[in-house]
């Protein structure tokens, strides 16, 4: 990888300087720099600080974006690449979903060539819409994790992503032997997990796909390799979850099925988790487990409402996740607008303070990343979007309007797109728009 230089760029900037265990305590965590400075030295951040007319030493190379506003880069805690070819699927709910529309789409992705070009495609997405790290769901077969890995490699991308894992109730094309997945999952760690900014995570798909000889694989690679993430879905929709009582009657929930076979802790990311017990709020947090809140999937399969507020008062990590592709939209700021009115549904007040937070820091601090990205603390990484947010005349009339930055974030995530994404920065260069 070149090294990038030392480069100097001036605009407004937002950023949270710790994590937070309340929405009460983000006000002081907050940082907001109507004009700012950004030093950035190979890749990684060296520091922000107020504009000052003549501070600059020579070497730097000045980029001004004075009226643009600078956020680290998007975190997707819950994606499916492979799912970006089928997104807005008619008419079915999750178990439905599943067999009619996304079993089909994943059994191309043995093809290399189908799978290449599909992960270029999908990169090139998060990365239009401002996403730099996100933690990915690819199918079955190695092949679709290679052309994944490759992909973001080529971007130099910090990226957790991981091959399916399912030897039941699925077609017969995309089924394996429980000792072939702990085979082709083992291969691809020795491969790719922490190449360059690359990790890797264990990805059963959910509970209905498992049985328990697989499960006791996925924890087996779980004790062999204990640095890897642990990917997958929990407490989505009400058939699934009356599903996985009658598959696993001996164990006391959807939750402890994850749980006996150790899978959750620190770097395990659940999906959804919309119809939770109390006992698996619980665990969740005596585990250190987080929550991948996928606002616009669980509003467009009818699956539910996540319970922001609860996930507070138990103390469990939450990030963002498009889950693309039963999520609609590649697009943070359109995410953060469903789940603002997710919220809404359930009387709580989503501020763009708390969903800014959720899709950066907050995200990081979910998958474990959050001493390497997230904010603009000095040595982290250098990944950040610069938002526009005057694109179309309507947004540019309601500015006129607005009275702080927040006003205007908040007014970015309610009919903000991908239009405002200026410009995406990975590890200190723009890998967005692409170099004509
Ligand atoms: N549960 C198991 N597989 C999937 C999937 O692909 N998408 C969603 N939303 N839920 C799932
Ligand atoms: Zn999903």
């Amino acid at each position: 990888m070149p090294q990038a230089p030392l480069r100097a760029i001036r605009a407004s900037f937002i950023d949270f300087r710790h994590t937070v265990a309340s929405p009460e305590q983000l006000p002081e965590s907050v940082r907001y720099l109507a004009d700012g400075l950004l030093l950035i030295d190979n890749g990684h951040i060296v520091s922000l600080s107020p504009w000052q007319e003549g501070a600059l030493s020579e070497e730097a190379e000045l980029i001004d974006l004075s009226g643009k506003i600078i956020v680290p880069g998007f975190v997707d805690s819950h994606i499916h690449y492979p799912q970006t070819e089928m997104m807005g699927a008619y008419g079915e709910q999750l178990l439905e979903w599943l067999n009619q529309y996304t079993f089909p789409v994943e059994s191309q992705y043995h093809c290399p060539q189908h799978a290449a070009q599909i992960a270029e495609f999908f990169i090139d997405q998060l990365l239009a819409n401002g996403t730099t790290t996100a933690l990915v769901f690819a199918t079955v077969h190695p092949e679709s994790v290679d052309a994944l890995f490759n992909a973001a490699l080529a971007h130099n991308m910090r990226l957790i992503a991981g091959k399916v894992m399912m030897d039941r109730h699925a077609p017969e094309a995309l089924i394996e032997t429980p000792e072939e997945s702990y085979q082709q999952t083992r291969d691809l760690i020795t491969r790719w997990h922490e190449k360059g900014r690359l990790s890797y995570a264990l990805t059963p798909r959910f509970a209905p796909t498992s049985s328990p000889q697989l499960l006791e694989k996925v924890q087996q690679l779980r004790h062999e390799f204990p640095d890897v993430w642990l990917h997958t879905h929990l407490s989505e929709n009400p058939q699934e979850i009356a599903w996985v009582r009658q598959l696993f009657p001996e164990r006391s929930g959807y939750l402890d099925v994850y749980h006996h076979y150790n899978l959750t802790g620190r770097r395990s990311v659940f999906a959804h988790c919309l119809h939770l017990e109390d006992d698996e709020w619980q665990c969740l947090h005596e585990t250190d487990s987080a929550i991948a809140f996928c606002p616009t999937s669980n509003l467009f399969l009818g699956s539910g409402l996540f319970d922001i507020k609860r996930s507070w008062q138990q103390q469990v990590k939450v990030g963002i996740g498009s889950d693309v592709g039963a999520g609609t939209t590649f697009n943070m700021l359109e995410t953060l607008g469903e789940a603002y009115k997710v919220g809404q549904l359930q009387q709580y007040k989503l501020s763009a303070c708390e969903a800014f937070y959720h899709a950066t820091l907050g995200g990081a601090r979910a998958l474990d990343l959050d001493s390497k990205i997230g904010n603009f603390a000095a040595g982290k990484e250098a990944d950040f979007v610069v938002l526009d947010p005057a694109v179309t005349p309507l947004q540019t009339l309601r500015l006129a309007k607005t009275v702080d930055i927040w006003e205007i974030l908040f007014v970015l995530m309610t009919f903000g797109d991908d239009r405002n994404i200026a410009e995406t920065w990975v590890a200190g260069s723009r890998c967005w728009p692409k170099a004509s």
